[in-house]
């Protein structure tokens, strides 16, 4: 189908934990070309996860390169192609030298624990606890700050870096724009309020760097010494500068979001108490909460939605570590499959998890929980286990920690869900939706397109450059096909399972004690 001269399309970089992608869009928010790259994840020791910076550009260029011969094969101009939005996997940390470019650590994972030590100093530290408010996270080994003091503390390069004044941080989003632009020769160094608020160092409630949290940080390493990125909206036609090699060389970049945020966007969450949870390699929840954020006394973080106009919205999330990766375990690590479709046959291939639960705790385990020392656990093993068992067991712990996010919430905000937009590798397994509709005992909604990470951050580049002009114009954008999992199971049944969810929990925790 070739391209009418009116036609409109808009690019998207998903630059996810395990994959970069590279979309492009038309103006129904219909994905027409995709190209997909994974690359290396590195596993130094036990708990340890880093990516290599320059391998993550470099797979980028190879998404866009890959998109564009299929948007072109199919006959449209790459000309129709109005802008470039980013996505992004959050949190994840880069250290690099001002002057040369050049990355001074490998990134340190969003689902690193290394740092669980530093974080316990932490909140041991005086005023500790007034910094959720500020904001909206709770100290743990998950936002970029720790992984940026372990940096400072343990490698002699960053060290030396940052003794020199040379020493830039960024999240993903930051990395990829600046190295897209062209790195020091143009300098084009900022980040969106999605990203910037995971940090640790941005006020979520104005959206600037906090000098009450640079200032709590600063006790061995002076945070003001690092470069740090100039925080902009989410839709900008110019903060984010333009790409500067390859098939869409002088393509304006106009729009950026952390994944979560994007996925909030694509689903199109833009009412308060829309809420949506994605599935990819952790698994995120997202409540739109409006104009002003909520601070949780549950267990939750407050976050930043998107920020189209210099009017910020906010939303209440539940993170959990691990989803899509605890499918990549059995696979990888345990060799039950060699695809993720088959893991949900296998755990078809029995009536129930026959008793046994496994808390997936890899990264500690995070929303409503926060324990930094649990680790995977399983409870139950007996003659009668199977692999059958496990798999299903791996798919329920996702949807048991979704339940107590979803419990979490409703005291958070006073509110009840009436219904849960998913979208997220996982949520094409229609047993894993099933259970997780009876476990929260609500509708579960799927979209059949379910590129809704890729489309958010075509949405707000599309928003910076008037591809859209206003969340009206979205109305029809993937609304066609979608797939409804009412609960089925009795209420009885689905409390008692969660029951033993939350035991185990209890007991997952504190195994390293005595090293
Ligand atoms: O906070 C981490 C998150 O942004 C990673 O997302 O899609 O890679 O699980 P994902």
């Amino acid at each position: 189908m070739a391209a009418t001269s009116d036609q409109v399309f808009v690019g998207s970089i998903d630059q996810g934990t395990t994959s970069s992608r590279f979309l492009i869009f038309d103006k129904a928010g219909e994905p027409v070309a995709v190209h997909q790259e994974e690359f290396t994840q590195i596993y130094p020791n036990p708990g340890w996860h880093e990516h290599d910076p320059d391998e993550i550009v470099k797979s980028v260029e190879n998404c866009i390169e890959g998109a564009i011969k299929v948007f072109e094969e199919k006959g449209f101009s790459k000309d129709s192609i109005k802008a470039v939005g980013i996505t992004n996997q959050r949190e994840t940390t880069v250290v690099w030298d001002v002057k040369s470019g050049e990355p001074l650590h490998n990134a340190i994972v969003w689902t690193d624990t290394r740092t669980a030590a530093l974080a316990r100093e932490l909140k041991a530290r005086p005023d500790s606890d007034k910094l959720t408010d500020i904001c909206g996270l709770p100290i743990s080994t998950y936002p970029s700050v720790t992984k940026l003091l372990w940096l400072l503390r343990n490698s002699e390069k960053v060290r030396k870096a940052y003794e020199a004044g040379n020493l830039a941080f960024g999240t993903i989003d930051a990395w990829l724009i600046y190295k897209l632009n062209g790195g020091p020769s143009k300098n084009v160094f900022v980040s969106d309020p999605t990203n910037a608020s995971r940090t640790m160092f941005m006020d979520i409630h104005t959206l600037k760097y906090s000098e009450k949290m640079l200032d709590f940080f600063s006790y061995e390493f002076d945070i003001r010494k690092i470069h740090l990125p100039e925080i902009v909206r989410s839709a900008d036609k110019k903060a984010f500068g333009q790409l500067s090699s390859g098939p869409l060389k002088n393509f304006p970049i106009a729009g950026c979001l952390g994944d979560q945020s994007a996925a909030l966007v694509g689903q199109k969450g833009f009412d308060p108490g829309s809420a949506k949870n994605t599935y990819g390699t952790g698994c995120f929840l997202l409540y739109n909460v409006g104009e002003k954020p909520v601070i949780s006394t549950h267990g939750l973080l407050a976050t930043v939605a998107y920020d189209f106009d210099g009017k910020p919205v906010y939303a209440l999330e539940g993170s959990i570590a691990v989803a899509g990766s605890g499918v990549k375990f059995l696979m990888h690590n345990l060799g039950f499959s060699h695809a993720s479709h088959k893991i949900t046959e296998l755990a078809e291939t029995v009536k129930d998890n026959g008793g046994l639960v496994f808390v997936t705790a890899f990264s500690g385990l995070f929303a409503p929980y926060w324990i930094d020392d649990a680790h995977g656990t399983m409870f139950g093993i007996t003659h009668h286990t199977e692999r059958g068992h496990i798999a299903r067991a791996t798919l329920e712990a996702v949807c048991f920690q979704t339940k107590a996010i979803l419990d979490a919430m409703e005291k958070d905000s006073g509110h009840k869900l009436n219904e849960l937009k998913v979208d997220g590798g996982m949520s094409n397994s229609t047993l894993c939706m099933q259970t997780q509709a009876d476990l929260v005992g609500i509708p579960i909604v799927r979209p059949k397109m379910r590129e809704t990470t890729a489309l958010g951050a075509a949405i707000a580049a599309g928003f910076a450059v008037e591809v859209w002009k206003n969340f009206e114009e979205l109305k029809e954008v993937n609304t066609a096909g979608q797939t409804v999992f009412e609960p089925k199971m009795e209420e009885a049944a689905s409390k008692k399972m969660f029951k033993k969810w939350e035991r185990a929990v209890t007991m997952c925790k504190g195994w390293l004690a005595e090293e």
